[in-house]
């Protein structure tokens, strides 16, 4: 299985929030090798760790967005609905196959949730003189 990337495209431009999304990718990761050393123990635990740090990183990404006078209802009812979902893909008694459908909907989605939003947050710090458009 390919390890999870986050690509120059998805930098946001804001220390805080890429350095968070690299660690996001990062426990992805280490998922991903407990998954290929079939470790389902290991995939549940580092599934947790990585719940809470997503939850965390919503929280504290919506206070650096708010900093910058940059708020959506819409992105926190979204992160509301994703947290509740990313709930019910990681149980105790997941199996190996379990695990790799978690994984791939890891894949097709997180990105996804960067740009539906976080890509928005990226073009206001532009807009608002923070940072240069990229050339
Ligand atoms: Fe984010």
């Amino acid at each position: 299985m390919n390890k999870f990337e986050l690509s120059p495209a998805f930098l946001i431009g804001h220390d805080d929030i890429d350095s968070d999304h690299a660690e996001l990718i990062k426990i992805l990761n280490e998922m991903t090798d407990s998954f290929m050393a079939q470790d389902t123990k290991r995939c549940h635990e580092i599934w947790q760790q990585f719940c809470a740090k997503l939850n965390q990183h919503f929280i504290d990404e919506a206070k650096v967005m708010a900093g910058f006078g940059y708020t959506e209802e819409k992105e926190n009812s979204d992160h509301q609905k994703i947290l509740a979902h990313i709930d019910t893909l990681g149980g105790q008694e997941n199996t190996l196959e379990d695990w790799k459908n978690c994984l791939f909907e890891m894949r097709n989605e997180f990105l996804s949730w960067i740009l539906r939003h976080d890509l928005k947050f990226s073009e206001h710090l532009i807009t608002i003189g923070y940072n240069q458009a990229r050339p």
